[in-house]
């Protein structure tokens, strides 16, 4: 995505973000396709928007994980009620380097980091009440700092298109849809 483009958007989402109504001001839903050829969707917390793209952190082995390995084809969406826009994206998922998942790693809570490291994402667990003793245990007994496992990582989602849509309560939403063209991007208005 050209800079003007990752810049506009990376605007409209932190507005979005100073002026959240919501405890979870990035979540994003991304959608990836099974192996029968559904899509999946899911909200993830998007982390940071630049040229590459829209970036998102999860375990390499979770469903969302293993649907990416066999298809990259993603999408994104965003809605972010407050400010009256719509983001809508749809690219492949690229795996981020291991600098760039150590920075997110970090970021996170211990708590986040002992719920990682204590379970396997989407696989099939027996009781809740087994869930809880076992996250205890992990918390309980986890080092100070606990390092990064190699299958937590994330994804930028490398933008093929993006609509960028301003609710109007008329129904008149502005539709911007940005399209790749080579090296540089072109713009069209949709229709409401
Ligand atoms: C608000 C919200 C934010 C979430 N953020 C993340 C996230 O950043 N990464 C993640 O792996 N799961 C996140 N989850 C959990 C996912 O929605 C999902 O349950 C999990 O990633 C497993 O998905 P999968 O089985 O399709 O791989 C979040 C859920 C909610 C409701």
């Amino acid at each position: 995505m050209d800079e003007q483009l990752a810049n506009k958007i990376k605007k409209i989402w932190e507005n979005a973000k100073t002026n959240s109504p919501l405890t979870q001001k990035s979540a994003v839903c991304v959608s990836t396709i099974d192996s029968a050829g559904f899509p999946q969707s899911r909200f993830v917390d998007l982390k940071e928007i630049d040229q590459c793209g829209f970036t998102f952190c999860t375990s390499y082995n979770s469903e969302k994980g293993n649907q990416l390995s066999q298809n990259p084809k993603i999408s994104l969406l965003a809605w972010w009620d407050h400010i009256g826009y719509q983001v809508r994206v749809v690219g492949k998922a690229v795996t981020i380097s291991n600098d760039r998942a150590d920075k997110f790693w970090f970021t996170r809570s211990k708590e986040a980091h002992v719920a990682t490291t204590c379970f396997k994402q989407s696989e099939v667990w027996n009781s809740t009440v087994s869930m809880e003793n076992q996250y205890s245990s992990a918390l309980f007994a986890s080092p100070t700092s606990i390092a990064r496992p190699s299958s937590w990582g994330g994804y930028s989602v490398v933008p093929n298109s993006i609509e960028i849509l301003k609710f109007r309560a008329n129904r008149v939403h502005i539709r911007e849809q940005y399209l790749r063209d080579g090296s540089s991007w072109k713009m069209r208005l949709l229709q409401p």
